[in-house]
């Protein structure tokens, strides 16, 4: 059985004799190398951070096994959030398990199915907002104020604190932090907690330096990048079509502090990030995570020389979640009878 997030790394959680300790598998990620990326990139070492790998496929699971055992320990009876799909599964995982109620609002028909799937199988009760995700967040921050319901979306420090054991597992496993750590932005929650375990890591001397933080927006939902709220995000990477980011300063503090970078890319580069790790590297990551491995390439192509760093990617979420996105552009399948024949005459093998 794998050691609880909260366990393990409970001196850097806030867990107190009264916090119920659990797990439904999270953390403890694969970190896995990719030779074929690093030779196409240009990259010294270039590791993917799998957390798709976690039990609702993807990184929120970490978050939120605090967040729900920090609401069970208040007594509380039900949770809260607005979601682009991901964080409503996992709620709604976490909720179940622990016998709680999960609220989840979600933008109307911007969801994808798979996630949808999820929050309607662990039992969720799902709220389809006409408007954004912004839109949606105001709803439950409005909500959660008035009554006695936690709100589980990142502004729950303990959902930072419980993301922010990546940043831990990846100095864990490499035995010191690396050069540059890449990362998609949304609402910019994740890339405040990897930057938070990256600080703490530090500053209790378990590793000797710190990476430049590497934050990618898409084009069409890249507030930070331009500066200004987004009305009307849009982006095929649903999971990150956000106008504006809850923890906004935080992510912009990530970049100034780390000398790092919050950039965009556009849609077709996050497709073809997705098919690239895919087919290069056997990791299929769904739209939002492969702006990472986009943002990578791009920085790459402009002349960031990374020939001698080590540079880690995180795949935030699996890409089973949304087949629909990996599928728009697939090329037809052969139809061939089913004659031995006929087939060995199709791959030119007769
Ligand atoms: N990647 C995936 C797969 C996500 O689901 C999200 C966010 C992000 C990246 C961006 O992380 O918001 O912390 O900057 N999904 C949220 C949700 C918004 O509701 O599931 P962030």
């Amino acid at each position: 059985m794998r050691t609880s997030i909260l366990v393990r790394y409970k001196d850097y959680l806030p867990i107190t004799a009264d916090t119920p300790l659990f797990s439904l598998g999270e953390a403890d990620t694969p970190l896995v190398r990719c030779k074929a990326l690093e030779t196409e990139i240009g990259c010294g070492e270039l590791y993917l951070k799998l957390e798709g790998c976690n039990p609702t496929g993807s990184f929120k699971d970490r978050g939120m096994v605090v967040a729900i055992a920090k609401a069970m320990e208040a007594g509380s009876k039900a949770v809260m959030c607005a979601s682009t799909g991901n964080t409503s599964a996992s709620a709604a995982a976490y909720a179940a398990y622990c016998g709680l109620t999960a609220v989840v609002i979600v933008p109307k028909g911007k969801i994808a199915l798979g996630k949808l799937a999820q929050a309607i199988v662990y039992g969720a009760k799902i709220l389809s907002v006409d408007g954004n995700f912004d839109q949606a967040l105001q709803m439950v921050r409005g909500l959660t104020e008035k009554h006695p319901i936690t709100l589980v979306n990142s502004l729950n420090p303990h959902r930072i604190d419980g993301q922010k054991t990546a940043a831990f597992e990846i100095v864990d496993v490499l035995g010191e932090a690396p050069d540059y750590l890449f990362i998609p932005v949304g609402n910019a929650g994740n890339i405040t907690a990897y930057w938070k375990g990256f600080v703490e890591y530090f500053q209790a001397t378990k590793a000797r330096s710190k990476p430049k933080m590497m934050g990618f927006q898409a084009e069409g939902a890249a507030p930070i990048v331009r500066g200004h709220v987004v009305e009307k995000p849009e982006t095929v990477a649903s999971a990150i079509r956000i106008g504006n980011p809850a923890s906004w300063k935080k992510a912009v503090a990530a970049r100034d502090e780390s000398g790092g970078v919050i950039d965009m890319v556009s849609d077709a580069e996050i497709l073809a990030a997705q098919r690239l790790m895919a087919s290069k590297a056997g990791v299929f990551g769904e739209p939002a995570s492969a702006a990472s491995v986009a943002g990578l390439i791009k920085l790459s192509r402009k002349g960031l020389d990374l020939s001698k760093k080590r540079a880690v990617c995180i795949i935030t979420g699996t890409g089973l979640k949304d087949t629909d996105a990996a599928l728009k552009d697939a090329q037809p399948f052969i139809e061939v009878p089913a004659d031995l024949a006929a087939i060995e005459k199709v791959l030119g093998w007769a």
